[in-house]
C-alpha cells in the first residue's frame, strides 16, 4: 500500500531551500560527475528507441537540478522539446542563467512524487528521464513513484533513470568515514539512504520492473569525483551540498581535526584528489502498451 508522502521540505535531500543555497556551487562537483553520468545515460536511451531526434519527441527531466542532463540532450538532440523540473527554484534559476540556455528547455518547479501539472501534461511525453535525483525520496518504491512517472509517457515511451552507487567504494562517502572514525573511533556513519532503499543498480532496475516497464536494460559507470584535493575539500566543507551537511551535522567530535585527516587521506591515498572513486547505475525501460 502507498505510504503518505510527507512534505519535501521535512526530507533531508527534497528541501527545496537548501538545494537553493547550494545551487550556484553545484556544478563545481556533483554536477561534473553528473553529466557524466548523464552522458551514458543517453547512450543507453539510445540502445532502446525511440530515437531523440523523431520529430514528435519531447522530453521531461524530473530533479533536472543544474541541467547535467537537459545541456547535454539539448546539444545533441537540436530540435528536441526539454521540460526541466526541480523541486528548487534556486537550481533552475541556474539552467535559465546558464550561458548554454536555450529556449527549447524550459522549466517548472514541480515535486518530482507528483510531476503532472502545469506543462508536464499526462501522456505528453516519448521520454523521461531523471539523474542523481530519485535517491532524495523516502521510499520511491513504496510511495509509487514510477508509476506515475510512467502516468508522463505516451505507449512505447522510455524512462531512464541514474543513481549514484553508494556502496563500500563510494569515494566521497568512504573518505569521509574513514577520516571521521580515525579521529572518534565509536562513531557510526550513519546509513546514506533508510532501509530498503536503491543503493545500487539492481534495486533500481527491479523497481523499473515491478512498476510494469518492459525491456528493461541496467549498466554501471564509473564517472570518478575526481575534483583534486582543494575541490573535494570545498566540496565537503563549504560548498553547502546537503549530503555533506547532513554527515558533518551526525559527528559530535573536533570536525576540525577530521578536516586535517581527510587532507591526509585525499593526499596519500586517493592520488591528492585526482582518483576518487564514484558509481553511477543507469536504467532505462519501455512503458508497454495499454499499460
Ligand atoms: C544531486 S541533484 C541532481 C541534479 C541533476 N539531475 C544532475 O544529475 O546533476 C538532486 C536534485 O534533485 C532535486 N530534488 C530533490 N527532491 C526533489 C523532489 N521531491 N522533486 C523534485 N526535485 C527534487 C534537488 O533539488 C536537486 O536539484
Amino acid at each position: 500500500m502507498a505510504t503518505e508522502p510527507i512534505p519535501a521540505e521535512k526530507l533531508p535531500f527534497s528541501d527545496p531551500n537548501a538545494w537553493d543555497n547550494h545551487a550556484k556551487k553545484y556544478d563545481d562537483a556533483a554536477g561534473r560527475s553528473s553529466r557524466l553520468g548523464s552522458s551514458h545515460l543517453i547512450s543507453l536511451v539510445e540502445s532502446l528507441g525511440p530515437s531523440l531526434s523523431a520529430p514528435d519527441a519531447r522530453a521531461i527531466d524530473l530533479g533536472a537540478g543544474t541541467g547535467s542532463l537537459a545541456f547535454l540532450l539539448a546539444a545533441k538532440y537540436p530540435e528536441l522539446p526539454i521540460l526541466a523540473t526541480d523541486i528548487s527554484p534556486g537550481m533552475l534559476d541556474q539552467i535559465q542563467t546558464s550561458p548554454l540556455a536555450t529556449p527549447r528547455i524550459t522549466t517548472q518547479v514541480a515535486d518530482m512524487r507528483t510531476p503532472i501539472g502545469g506543462d508536464a501534461e499526462e501522456g505528453a511525453f516519448s521520454h523521461v528521464f531523471s539523474t542523481m535525483a530519485i535517491q532524495a525520496l523516502r521510499d520511491p518504491a513504496g510511495e509509487g513513484v514510477l508509476a506515475e512517472w510512467a502516468r508522463l509517457l505516451r505507449p512505447d515511451g522510455v524512462v531512464a533513470i541514474g543513481i549514484w552507487i553508494f556502496d563500500e567504494d563510494c569515494g566521497p562517502h568512504a573518505i569521509w568515514q574513514q577520516a571521521a572514525t580515525a579521529v572518534e573511533p565509536s562513531y557510526v556513519n550513519p546509513p546514506l539512504l533508510p532501509p530498503g532503499h536503491w543503493l545500487g543498480v539492481s534495486e533500481l532496475e527491479s523497481g523499473l520492473k515491478t512498476a510494469g516497464f518492459a525491456d528493461v536494460k541496467a549498466e554501471i559507470q564509473q564517472v570518478g569525483f575526481d575534483l583534486g584535493k582543494e575541490g573535494f575539500m570545498k566540496w565537503f566543507w563549504e560548498s553547502g551540498n546537503p549530503s555533506p551537511l547532513e554527515r558533518q551535522q551526525s559527528f559530535k567530535g573536533d570536525l576540525t581535526r577530521v578536516n586535517m585527516e581527510m587532507e591526509r587521506l585525499l593526499d596519500e591515498v586517493y592520488d591528492e584528489g585526482r582518483r576518487i572513486p564514484l558509481l553511477v547505475g543507469l536504467a532505462v525501460g519501455r512503458k508497454p502498451r495499454g499499460h
